[in-house]
C-alpha cells in the first residue's frame, strides 16, 4: 500500500523549492507520457510567470546528460531520471528535480518524486505525466484542468490494467471529472472510434486483430451488415461514435463473440471493453477527444523527431501545429502498419524464454517497441513469453525494446530489472531499464549474442524455471 501523506509531503517540498527558483529547463521523454509530463510542467510554470524551455530526448543516456548539463539553470526531469540519479547528482549537483515513475534504486536525493519511493506502483498506478500533475496540483489548485493530459499520458503508457485506471490514476480521473475536462465511460476500447469508418475500425484493428476480418474491408462490411448495422447515413460513412446506444451494444457483443469463436481466450476478448476517457473540451470530431487517440497523436510527433509539434498541441494549439500533428499521425500509423507487416512476413523467432525479431534498419528504433507490443494483440504469438525487438540505432549500437503481458508479471517477470542488470554486466555503452512490463536498452552490436544468452538465463530465474 502506498503512503499518500509521504508522497504529498515530497511533492510539497519540491513545489516550495520550484517556486523559489526560475529559468527552468524541462527535460522530457519523447513518447506520449513524456510529452504530456513536459507540457504539464510547462503550463504549471507558465501560470506562475516562470521562464522555461522544454528539451525532449529519446532517452537519458549518459552522453545526453553531458550534452544538456550547461543549457540552463534549473532542471526538471520528467518521465525519466529515476534510473540515472547518480549521474544527475554528479553532473548537475543540486540544480535539478526528478519527477518520474520508472523503477528506481533507493535514493536520498530530496527533490526526487517517484511513486516507488512511497509504496505505489509506477507501472500501473501512476504515469510520468500523472506524477507531474500531482506536483502541478501542489503548485496551484487551479491546475486541476491538467488532469486531462495526465490521463492521456497514463493511457499512452498503457496503464489500464484489466481495462481500468487504478490507484493514483483513478484519483486523477476524479479530478478531471470534477472540473469537467474528462468523462469516464465503460465502452469499447478499440482505436478509431471517432476517426475511422466502421469497416476500417474493424479491419484495421491491431489490438486485438479480428481473425477473418483483419485487413479485409469486404468481410468487415459483411460482418456489420449481418448484425444490422448500417455503414452509411446518406452519403457519409458512419463511425463508431455515430452509432446509437443499441447499435454500440450489439457491435460490442458481436465482436466479443467473434473473438471467442475464433479461439481467443475469454480474458483477451473481454479486454476490448473497459474504461474510456473523453476529453470534454475537445472538438467531438477530433482525435484529441479520446485519450487513446490523443496519445497516439503525441507518439506520432515525439517518436518521429517532432516533439515540439506534440508539445504545441498539449499546450493548446488547435490551428497550424495541430494540422501538422494530424499529418504526422497518418505517417506514424503507416509506419506501424508497415512494421507489423514486415514482422508478419519475416516471422517471429523463438528462443527458450522469449520471442524475438531483429528489424535491423527495416523498422525505426523509436517505434520498434510499439510494434513489439502490438504483436500480442495480433494473435501471432502466445501470451506465455516476452517479446524482444532489436533495431539498428547507429553503426555501433542496437536498440532493444522488450514487452511482456500482465500474466507474466504476475508470475514474477520484471523486464526493467533484467535489462538494467544485463547492461551493467555488459558494460561499454550498454544502458537501459524501464518497467516490469515494458523496458528498453541499447547495447553494442557485437554484444547481441551475449545479451540473448543472459536474457534467457535471467527470465528463467525470475519465472522460477
Ligand atoms: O517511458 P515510459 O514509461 O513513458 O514508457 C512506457 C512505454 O511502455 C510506453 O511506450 C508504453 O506504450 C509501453 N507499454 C507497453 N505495454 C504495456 C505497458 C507499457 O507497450 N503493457
Ligand atoms: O523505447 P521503448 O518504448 O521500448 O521503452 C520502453 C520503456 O523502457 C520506457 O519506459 C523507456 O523509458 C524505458 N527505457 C529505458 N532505457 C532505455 C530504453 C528504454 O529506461 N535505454
Ligand atoms: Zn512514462
Amino acid at each position: 500500500m502506498g503512503n499518500w501523506e509521504k508522497l504529498k509531503e515530497r511533492n510539497k517540498l519540491i513545489t516550495e523549492e520550484i517556486l523559489k527558483r526560475d529559468e527552468f529547463v524541462i527535460v522530457n521523454h519523447h513518447d506520449a507520457d513524456g510529452l504530456c509530463a513536459g507540457a504539464i510542467m510547462a503550463k504549471a510554470l507558465e501560470r506562475k510567470g516562470k521562464t522555461f524551455e522544454n528539451i525532449t530526448v529519446k532517452q537519458l543516456y549518459s552522453e545526453t546528460i553531458q550534452e544538456i548539463k550547461d543549457k540552463g539553470k534549473n532542471y526538471v526531469f520528467v518521465d525519466f531520471g529515476s534510473g540515472q540519479m547518480d549521474l544527475l547528482e554528479e553532473k548537475i549537483k543540486e540544480n535539478f528535480f526528478v519527477i518520474d515513475h520508472h523503477q528506481t534504486v533507493k535514493s536520498d536525493y530530496e527533490f526526487h518524486a517517484n511513486p516507488f519511493l512511497f509504496g505505489f506502483d509506477g507501472g500501473k498506478e501512476v504515469s510520468g505525466s500523472g506524477m507531474a500533475y500531482l506536483v502541478a496540483k501542489e503548485i496551484d489548485e487551479k491546475n486541476l484542468d491538467l488532469s486531462a493530459l495526465a490521463v492521456v499520458g497514463a493511457v499512452g503508457d498503457m496503464q489500464e490494467y484489466n481495462g481500468k485506471l487504478e490507484g493514483l490514476n483513478a484519483g486523477i480521473v476524479e479530478d478531471g471529472e470534477k472540473v469537467k475536462v474528462l468523462k469516464k465511460e465503460n465502452d469499447l476500447r478499440l482505436y478509431g472510434k471517432i476517426s475511422r469508418p466502421l469497416t476500417q475500425f474493424i479491419s484495421f484493428s491491431t489490438n486485438p486483430v479480428f481473425p477473418g476480418l483483419v485487413a479485409d474491408d469486404k468481410a468487415s462490411a459483411e460482418f456489420l451488415m449481418e448484425k444490422g448495422i448500417e455503414l452509411k447515413t446518406k452519403e457519409k460513412w458512419r463511425t463508431y461514435s455515430d452509432l446509437t446506444q443499441e447499435e454500440k451494444k450489439n457491435l460490442t457483443s458481436s465482436l466479443i463473440i467473434h473473438l471467442i469463436e475464433k479461439g481467443c481466450s475469454e480474458y483477451i476478448a473481454g479486454k476490448i471493453i473497459g474504461e474510456t476517457f473523453t476529453l470534454l473540451k475537445e472538438n467531438p470530431k477530433s482525435p484529441l477527444r479520446d485519450a487513446k487517440e490523443f496519445a497516439t497523436l503525441l507518439n506520432s510527433c515525439g517518436r518521429h523527431g517532432m516533439p515540439k509539434v506534440g508539445l504545441g498541441v498539449c499546450m493548446g494549439d488547435r490551428e497550424e501545429i495541430y494540422q501538422k500533428a494530424m499529418e504526422l499521425l497518418l505517417e506514424h500509423r503507416k509506419q506501424l502498419r508497415e512494421g507489423i507487416t514486415w514482422v508478419q512476413q519475416q516471422g517471429l523467432q523463438e528462443e527458450k524464454e522469449f520471442y524475438f525479431f531483429d528489424a535491423g534498419e527495416n523498422i525505426k528504433e523509436e517505434i520498434v517497441g510499439i510494434i513489439a507490443g502490438m504483436l500480442y494483440g495480433s494473435l501471432l504469438v502466445g501470451q506465455n513469453k516476452p517479446i524482444i525487438a532489436f533495431a539498428k540505432q547507429s553503426e555501433e549500437l542496437i536498440k532493444v525494446s522488450a514487452r511482456a503481458t500482465d500474466n507474466l508479471i504476475r508470475q514474477g517477470l520484471n523486464l526493467g530489472k533484467i535489462l538494467k542488470e544485463i547492461c551493467f554486466e555488459l558494460g561499454k555503452n550498454a544502458e537501459g531499464g524501464g518497467h516490469k512490463i515494458a523496458a528498453g536498452c541499447r547495447i553494442n552490436s557485437e554484444q547481441q549474442k551475449e545479451f540473448m544468452k543472459k536474457l534467457n538465463e535471467k527470465i528463467a530465474i525470475q519465472l522460477n524455471k
